[in-house]
């Protein structure tokens, strides 16, 4: 399967945790990786290239930040102008079918605030739910989210080197067909699966 991943962080400068697995993709092998904000800094996308890169590839990661509850505003704007009707839904818009995509975010919330009664009131699977029924509507498989929670203290909590792991063994089984896509839809996030796909760190 050939992955592509979609960077969209606004001040990639300042961030911790997007930016370090952008980097990681970029050195997987067979990962196309696009950053979005340094490839079109004012927003002046390319439909049409844009769209090629989704035919020649079988899945599509959206990798950034959460941002009032979704994602940063050049997503949207992606959405708007390559999602074309004829393209990737109506009648005539089958250039997405049975394409895998999912997003792989970082929170700044815990995960323990991120679940009905919690600070946000609902799963991040429930709140990302646009992106799930526009993936629907363009008849892709839509994956729950690989989410990493409380992503201002990783570093600190020296949290990041197994988010990374998890994250690069996440990507090589989407990549070589090993990642049960059945299981990775029924989830409420990919954590743990990824998890079971990160490279073991070597014992002495
Ligand atoms: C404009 C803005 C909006 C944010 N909205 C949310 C939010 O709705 N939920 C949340 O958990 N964190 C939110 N955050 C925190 C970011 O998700 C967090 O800083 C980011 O994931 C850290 O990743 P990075 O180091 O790659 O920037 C927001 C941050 C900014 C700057």
């Amino acid at each position: 399967m050939k992955p592509l991943v979609y960077l969209a962080h606004p001040r990639l400068d300042r961030s911790e945790i997007s930016g370090p697995l952008f980097e990681a993709a970029r050195q997987t092998e067979g990962i196309t990786c696009v950053d979005l904000y340094a490839t079109y800094p004012t927003f002046e996308i390319d439909v049409a290239r844009e769209q090629r890169r989704l035919v020649d590839h079988d899945a599509i990661v959206f990798l950034h930040p959460i941002y009032w509850y979704s994602a940063p505003s050049i997503v949207r704007e992606w959405q708007d102008l390559v999602l074309e009707y004829g393209f990737a839904y109506g009648k005539h818009g089958h250039a997405l079918d049975g394409k895998v995509t999912f997003n792989a975010v970082s929170c700044g919330a815990l995960e323990t605030s991120y679940r009905p009664g919690g600070g946000n009131g609902a799963h991040l699977r429930d709140l990302l739910m646009p992106f799930e029924k526009t993936a629907d509507l363009c008849r892709m498989r839509y994956l729950a989210p690989f989410a990493i929670y409380g992503a201002g203290r990783a570093v600190e909590e020296d949290r990041r080197k197994g988010h990374l792991a998890a994250w690069q063994g996440l990507l090589t089984a989407l990549r070589d067909e090993r990642l049960d896509l059945r299981a990775a839809h029924a989830a409420l996030t990919l954590n743990d699966i990824a998890a079971s796909h990160a490279a073991k760190p070597e014992t002495a």
